[in-house]
């Protein structure tokens, strides 16, 4: 059973690696940053509200986010197994999960991932992603380009660059982590499943070294 948390700075690679995982042991990704960019796409109330910090690369109010992960915690599909991408990403959201893990899902986490990425390779990865509008897969102009430029290798969808991979933005993203998020790995080394991976490299050599984890 994989039950995951993907930890790691903005452009380490986590979505990168939960496409991977996805296809190759059948479990679900939940990207609470994806969620938020369709629910913006959609222009529902949780997008509006979403939009404001998304772009300026702050992090949405836990309280939004905490109910967003707990109701998706909770679809049938998620039994098999799940990667979640992005979140916990301050201390009272991994408390509420931790909380909500116990007392209401009865389900354990089994792995924490930490991918290590130092600061002077983000702004290059995040300045050249592309990402996909329709599934949200990450490409990069440089070190991963679509087979056809423009559209998505998965699903056909166009390929656009996110409004948060401005390299102001970029910056201010980063920030965040460090003061926000980056003191999860504290957080999580005490539980025991918790692994730091180094993200720099060959996506699919970080792939074999994330699957020697979970293996
Ligand atoms: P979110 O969508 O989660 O963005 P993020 O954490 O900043 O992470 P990214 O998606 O930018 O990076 P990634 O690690 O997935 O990297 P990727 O694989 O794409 O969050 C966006 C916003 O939503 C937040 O700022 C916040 O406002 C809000 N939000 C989301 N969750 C929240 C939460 N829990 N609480 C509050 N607010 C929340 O790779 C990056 C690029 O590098 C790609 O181009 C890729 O092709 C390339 N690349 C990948 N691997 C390699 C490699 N090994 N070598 C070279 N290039 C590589
Ligand atoms: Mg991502």
């Amino acid at each position: 059973m994989i039950n995951m948390v993907f930890l790691g700075p903005p452009g380490a690679g986590k979505g990168t690696q939960s496409t991977k995982l996805v296809e190759e042991f059948g479990i679900v990704q939940i990207s609470t940053g994806d969620i938020l960019r369709n629910a913006v796409k959609s222009g529902s109330e949780l997008g509006k509200l979403a939009k404001k910090y998304m772009d300026e690369g702050k992090l949405v109010p836990d309280n939004v986010i905490i109910g967003i992960v707990k109701s998706r915690l909770q679809q049938d599909d998620c039994k098999n197994g799940f990667i979640l991408d992005g979140f916990p990403r301050t201390i009272p959201q991994a408390e509420a999960l931790d909380d909500m893990l116990k007392n209401e899902l009865n389900i354990e986490l089994t792995h924490i991932i930490n991918l290590n990425v130092p600061d002077e390779l983000i702004m290059e990865r995040l300045t050249g992603r592309r990402s996909c509008s329709k599934c949200g897969a990450a490409f990069h102009i440089k070190y991963n380009p679509s087979k056809k430029e423009g559209i998505c290798d998965l699903c056909g969808g166009e390929l656009i660059q996110r409004n948060d991979d401005k390299e102001e933005t970029i910056k201010k993203r980063l920030d965040v982590y460090h003061k926000q998020t980056a003191q999860l790995q504290d957080y999580y080394k005490r539980s025991g499943k918790y692994f730091d991976v180094d993200g720099t490299g060959d996506p699919e050599d970080i792939f074999e070294r994330i699957k020697e984890i979970v293996k």
